[in-house]
């Protein structure tokens, strides 16, 4: 509750963030209106952005006493391999728009951590420059575009780097309607003069990002025309080679040239969900793009329990947008997710303290889901279930 005198951690020290909240607010300080807006924004009116957030406050806890929980053991096993928490990191691409190397930087934190780090296609850095991160546990998302040759040449480099499991992401083929995205870039997405102000006056960002140039995106490269390297051109370029037919066949193709875990990002229905496991899916997310693709979406947490009644145990079941809190990550494994993928709550630790920011993130959401857990009175994610809630 908001009342005089309560404000948000306002200084730099991400050490002194409580939540992810905090970081947030830091990283609104940080970054120039339009970076922000590209981090933040969501689709139209952003009824479904709004609803990722708003879902959980309709679900409360139905905690038991005195049962000994001790600290609560956070591991879970996924595809196969052991877990220390509960959570992954969702591919964002752009991340050096944030920071410089921000993807080095997210990826790092992850290792250290013990977190999973899914790197986008439209990452600025290349696979090969974080697959030799010491402990990356490495999983590529994978865009398909119109070109068969770049999806064959990514899925196999992703394989000759070590990348765990590939992630297909379903629900871009058309771009989301990012209208207050699209007011930032009236003239094209070169900077006008507007930009250049604002980025005089956040400093910081500007050093560590624009004084070193805006980044390529590195897993592009080999495939741009000359004529379109900047940053400007490619990201319009990569929009355009976006598979606009995407449909079950290219998965049936991708299943048969990627032997290890394959997951579809972007189910949003229980027959989907279906189809993935059909179409040879070791997993799925359950995801609405963090509200930026599909105004009135509904949200994972709508239509989570009903895909794990029918898929529980058989693939994987991950959930993403709109997690902030430990509580809505205990929420959602008790509806029968595996695991959670954080976009936004780990980007703000990234644009707030770079990789001291994503390590931040990912400890208060340890630690409030290791709190959670103990307040509800269980000892392991084995023993979440719906009789934990209340609906
Ligand atoms: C800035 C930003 C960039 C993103 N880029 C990608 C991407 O390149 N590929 C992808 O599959 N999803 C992308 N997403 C979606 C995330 O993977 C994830 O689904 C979403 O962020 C989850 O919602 P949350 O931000 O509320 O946690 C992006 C999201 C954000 C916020």
């Amino acid at each position: 509750m908001a009342f005089a005198g309560r404000k948000y951690y306002g200084g730099r020290d991400v050490k002194r963030a409580v939540t992810i909240a905090d970081l947030q607010a830091m990283a609104r300080d940080r970054l120039p209106a339009f970076v922000l807006e590209y981090l933040e924004g969501g689709a139209e009116d952003e009824l479904t952005l709004r609803r990722n957030r708003d879902v959980f406050s309709a679900i409360g806890f139905r905690p038991s006493t005195l049962t000994g929980v001790g600290v609560p053991d956070l591991s879970t096993t996924v595809l196969g391999r052991k877990m220390r928490l509960p959570f992954i990191i969702a591919p964002t691409g752009f991340n050096g728009l944030l920071q410089y190397e921000g993807d080095r930087l997210l990826a790092q934190a992850a290792a250290k951590a013990g977190v999973t780090f899914t790197q986008s296609t439209v990452s600025n850095m290349r696979i090969e420059q974080l697959a030799g991160i010491p402990d990356l546990a490495h999983w590529i998302q994978l865009y398909v575009f119109r070109s068969q040759t770049f999806m064959e040449d990514l899925v196999g480099r992703a394989e000759r780097a070590g990348c765990q499991a590939l992630m297909v992401t379903t629900d871009a083929a058309t771009f989301g309607n990012r209208e207050w995205d699209r007011r930032n870039y009236r003239s094209g997405m070169d900077p006008t003069l507007r930009h250049k102000l604002d980025m005089l006056f956040h400093p910081r960002w500007a050093i560590s990002v624009m004084a070193r140039g805006i980044p390529p995106f590195g897993n592009l490269l080999d495939f741009l025309p000359a004529d379109q390297q900047t940053f400007a051109r490619t990201a319009i370029w990569s929009r355009e080679q976006v598979e606009p037919d995407l449909s079950w066949n290219h998965i049936r193709h991708i299943r048969k040239i990627w032997k290890r875990p394959l997951i579809i990002k972007g189910v949003m229905s229980t027959r989907d969900a279906e189809l993935a496991a059909e179409a040879g899916a070791d997993g799925i997310v359950i995801s609405n793009h963090g509200g930026r693709q599909l105004d009135g979406a509904p949200s994972p947490i709508d239509i989570l329990p009903k895909i794990a009644n029918r898929l529980k145990g058989r693939i994987a079941i991950l959930a993403d947008s709109g997690f902030r809190r430990g509580t809505d990550i205990v929420k959602a494994l008790a509806l029968g997710a595996d695991a959670i993928m954080l976009g936004r709550a780990a980007l703000y630790g990234l644009a707030a303290g770079g990789e001291a920011g994503v390590a931040r993130a990912l400890t208060i959401l340890e630690e409030e889901t290791r709190r959670t857990m103990a307040l509800i009175g269980c000892r392991s994610i084995a023993e979440l279930d719906r009789d934990r809630l209340r609906l």
